[in-house]
């Protein structure tokens, strides 16, 4: 097996309303788009439509939303048997879209901060060649956080870890025990900024000594920053047309993590990684990109 995702799953409900409502005020809604999301999820799908055999570690509710997420998830091929089904809510990600394009984004983690390490099929997971994970909220509970932690410790094979705004607020200290099992790093550069109070190059080095073999800094527009102590890459974007930048560092780590696992160097890996983004921000929502690829033929 090759590639196995940790993180939350979440049901993306976009509403494009009037107006983003203030205290007391109403608005109302002109549509809505239903995905199936999460940071993690978007990264295995991307692999298993290039080809690779995935699977998926994470918690849904026992309610609607809960079917839909693991229905997607084998749409795309994933193996969704260790995807842990609970009593409570599915992961929701409220997405207010105004008229001028604003966003307000409103996450109910719902099951997914309380995944135990004891849910967790260890022989399973040492199966696959690969680890992505990607943050959990973890704020009202840390147990799907401190089990990230105790796996990575547990898991021999690659380990690659994108943090997200999310786990990158909580700052390098508290990350530390899942960056030094880490073999790719990849955060964007506002991220590695926030996270270690340096510039991106700066904390590069400074992540690469606490033992992660080889950093990824996404730039965005710019494309992305490689690293593996010695060499020092900066790649550039495709010029493209852009019509929605949504999952587009999620397609980057699809696209990059595929050829690191076939043993391409890192210049081919960037770019392979900007050019699996190039086609998510051609197109509107995290996965449609993905479908301009035949699964195989890359
Ligand atoms: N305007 C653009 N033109 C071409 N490619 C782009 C553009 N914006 C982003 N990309 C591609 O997408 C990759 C990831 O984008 P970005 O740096 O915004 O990641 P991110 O902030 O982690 O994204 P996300 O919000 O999905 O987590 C970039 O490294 C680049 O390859
Ligand atoms: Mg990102």
């Amino acid at each position: 097996m090759d590639a196995i995702g940790f993180g939350a799953l979440n049901v993306d409900k976009i509403y494009l309303i009037n107006k983003i409502p203030k205290a007391e005020e109403e608005a109302y809604v002109k549509d809505v788009k239903i995905f199936a999301g999460g940071s993690a999820s978007n990264t295995i799908a991307g692999l298993s439509k290039l080809g690779l055999k995935t699977g998926y570690i994470g918690k849904v509710g026992n309610d609607a939303d809960g079917d839909f997420l693991l229905g997607d998830l084998r749409s795309w091929g994933v193996d969704t048997h260790n995807v842990i089904r609970a009593d409570g809510r599915s992961g929701n990600a409220l997405i207010l879209v105004d008229e001028y394009g604003n966003r307000a984004i409103l996450v109910d983690p719902g099951v997914n901060d309380t995944i135990s390490f004891e849910e967790i099929d260890l022989d399973y997971v040492s199966k696959f060649r690969l680890l992505h994970l990607t943050s959990f909220i973890c704020r009202i509970s840390n147990e799907s956080f401190e089990s990230q932690k105790k796996l990575v410790r547990e898991f021999e094979g690659i380990v690659s870890f994108d943090p997200g705004a999310v786990y990158a607020e909580r700052g390098l200290k508290e990350l530390k025990e899942i960056v030094k099992e880490t073999t790719v790093f990849m955060p964007n550069a506002i991220e590695m900024e926030i996270m270690t109070g340096l510039s991106y190059r700066e904390g590069a080095m400074e992540v690469i000594g606490m033992g992660v073999e080889v950093v990824v800094v996404k730039l965005g527009e710019r494309g992305c920053y490689v690293t593996d102590g010695n060499v020092e890459l900066e790649i550039p974007a495709f010029d493209v047309e852009v019509v929605d930048t949504t999952g587009a560092g999620d397609a980057f780590n699809a696209g990059f993590l595929f050829y690191y696992l076939k043993g391409k160097d890192l210049e081919e890996c960037g770019k392979f990684g900007n050019y699996v983004a190039s086609l998510c921000v051609q197109k509107i929502g995290a996965r449609e990109g993905y479908k301009l690829i035949s699964a195989g033929n890359s």
